[in-house]
């Protein structure tokens, strides 16, 4: 039997957003609560002593409250955020102590993200913003255009490569943010409420979409949403984040069958006892 290892280990994670970090990691040491935290120094507890694990290939969800971390936790993966404490080692990649020049290779090459609010480039074609992350690791034109075209047909879009973002529905804008995505090859997708400004019926079009992607492509990707019923479909496993701590991590039946305390049962209260879980 050969040990795999996991492609992401995130170890002891800690963001503390204020000046007297140290003090407030002192403090979550001896069990302070992020409230306490805020009262005695001031600091904001983002992220509080995450260990997760993910494996090559699996669909992460976190889920949790607005305020409870989960932007935080994704963006200390790819250091948009520098964590306060705490190692991601990602692949062979100890993130965490990467110097800066690595760390720009490192987010070319091995991450890619995806937005809420698309964050498209209004005054480039469709194709050219599937292109931009190609462009900026100095790949020749026709070679960006030839990977472009390639995953706009993935995502359905080819007939819309030369016209203008403004002139796409959100969906298809998500689309474009997908293939730009998909288009420098990184085998990790953070996903950040990337659906959460759809519409439902274009939301869960594109929850098939990405699953449909996953199955062949078999990415490994971290999604984040605060819809329950979004995290049971996509999940391969949820993490579910209160107050900066990861509370509970399991399979979809295990969150709902199982939840570790009311704070999770509280996500789960609706979801029906018919649900078809997916696989
Ligand atoms: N730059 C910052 N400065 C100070 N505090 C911050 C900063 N960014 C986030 N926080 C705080 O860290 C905590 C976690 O925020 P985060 O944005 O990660 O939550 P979230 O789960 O992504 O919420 P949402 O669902 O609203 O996007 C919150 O208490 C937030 O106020
Ligand atoms: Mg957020």
């Amino acid at each position: 039997m050969t040990l795999v290892r996991p492609l992401i280990e995130i170890r002891q994670l800690t963001k503390i957003f204020g000046n007297r970090s140290q003090q407030a990691l002192q403090l979550l040491n001896e069990g302070a609560s992020k409230e306490q935290v805020r009262q005695q120094t001031g600091c904001i507890v983002g992220v509080n002593t995450v260990d997760l694990e993910i494996n090559q290939g699996e669909l992460f969800v976190i889920m949790g409250l607005s305020g409870s971390g989960k932007s935080t936790l994704l963006r200390c993966l790819n250091r948009l955020i520098e964590p306060t404490y705490g190692s991601v080692q990602i692949g062979h990649y100890e993130v965490t102590n990467l110097s800066k020049p690595e760390l720009l290779r490192f987010r070319q090459k091995k991450v890619a993200m995806v937005f809420q609010k698309f964050a498209l480039f209004p005054n480039r074609t469709v194709l050219e913003n599937v292109a931009f992350g190609l462009e900026i690791q100095n790949i020749e034109k026709m070679e960006r255009q030839r990977i472009a075209r390639e995953k706009l047909s993935l995502v359905g879009l080819d007939r819309w490569a030369d016209d203008y973002p403004q002139n796409l529905s959100g969906g298809m804008q998500q689309r474009v943010g997908l293939a730009r995505a998909l288009a420098t090859n990184a085998d990790i997708l953070l996903m950040d409420e990337a659906f959460s400004a759809l519409d439902p019926l274009t939301r869960a079009d594109m929850q098939k979409e990405l699953l449909n992607l996953q199955s062949t492509l078999h990415k490994t990707i971290i999604f984040i949403t605060h819809d329950v019923n979004e995290a049971l479909r996509l999940g391969d496993r949820i993490g579910v984040m209160r107050d900066g701590e990861l509370v509970q991590i399991g399979t979809p039946e295990a969150i709902v069958n199982s939840p570790v305390d009311d704070y999770v049962a509280s996500f789960v209260r609706n979801v029906g006892a018919s649900y078809a879980w997916k696989g």
